[in-house]
């Protein structure tokens, strides 16, 4: 697997970083997932985009032009093998004696590329859906800043492991849904699309935003506010989105069945759509 770190191109047991890296040492730094389909990239303007504007919330100056994100990038694809990959871009604010503040100077960010072969849900999920616990939202207050401090989102997923499942749904304030530990969450309620804002409090989805547009383009009923724990507890269906899973059933919710049990027609409806928006892309 070849990687790139800071301006180069090479093998992953090659790829080395300092311990006093402030991401190693704080988790002081951003990141970005991105999906690649038959070696096209995609939504990979939307992925550049987040990357700034988590880099600008954490005050890192962006170390490259889009251009050269994007020949970085395609660079990257082509030197790894699968078809479908996933990328994994990582920036933190580089290597400093240990000091909470920023370094002052500052030091060259470090810069951290990886290509992983994307696997798709089998279609064994897709007919059944996944299930999933509630727990509630411990994070911080900026969970629209997609930071590699990671530690709630690592215990909120184990403890859906824990419990058998496969996602954890966080809850604030014993009130309202935000999103999985590592995927944004939809309802669905006689027909209608309910997705939670895009505010402070839940990562903006770049599968979230596919999957809202498509609804927009096939009159898909559909409302965009906050959605509350007995909405979430009584809803028809539940979606979840992210971009390596794509757009996935929950079928069974703490212990009980969503629904039917059954994956139902809305998510056969945007997961079709979904899976033709792909083709559009891979053929462009
Ligand atoms: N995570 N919310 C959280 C907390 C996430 O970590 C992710 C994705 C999403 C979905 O965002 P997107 O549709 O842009 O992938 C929502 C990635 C896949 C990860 O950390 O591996």
């Amino acid at each position: 697997m070849t990687v790139f770190l800071n301006g180069q191109f090479l093998p992953i047991s090659e790829a080395k970083v300092s311990v006093l890296d402030r991401g190693f040492i704080f988790g002081d730094g951003v990141y970005e997932v991105i999906p690649v389909y038959s070696r096209q990239i995609f939504r990979l303007p939307e992925h550049l985009q987040r990357l700034r504007r988590s880099l600008d919330n954490i005050q890192l100056p962006n170390p490259y032009q889009d251009e050269e994100w994007i020949s970085i990038i395609r660079e990257l694809v082509s030197r790894n093998e699968p078809e479908d990959q996933y990328l994994y871009l990582h920036i933190t604010r580089g290597v400093a004696k240990r000091d909470h503040a920023f370094p002052n100077p500052p030091v060259p960010a470090t810069v951290f590329l990886m290509s992983n072969p994307l696997n798709t849900p089998p279609a064994r999920l897709l007919q059944s859906g996944i299930s999933a616990i509630t727990a509630p939202d411990n994070r911080w207050l900026r969970c629209d800043i997609k930071a590699i401090s990671l530690l709630p989102n690592v215990l909120l997923r184990q403890m859906a492991i824990y419990a058998g499942c496969a996602e954890t749904i966080m809850i604030r304030d014993n009130e309202f849904m935000t999103e999985g530990a590592a995927s944004n969450i939809f309802i669905v309620k006689n027909g209608v699309l309910i997705a939670p804002p895009k505010d402070h409090l839940m990562l903006p989805g770049i599968t979230y935003d596919v999957v809202l547009e498509l609804a927009a383009s096939n009159n898909i009923p559909r409302q965009v506010r906050k959605v509350l724990l007995r909405e979430l507890l009584n809803a028809d269906e539940l979606l979840l989105t992210s971009s390596t899973k794509e757009v996935l059933a929950i079928t069974q919710l703490d212990e009980k069945l969503v629904g039917t049990g059954k994956p139902g027609p809305m998510f056969e409806k945007l997961y079709g759509l979904y899976q033709k928006f792909k083709q559009e892309i891979m053929r462009a």
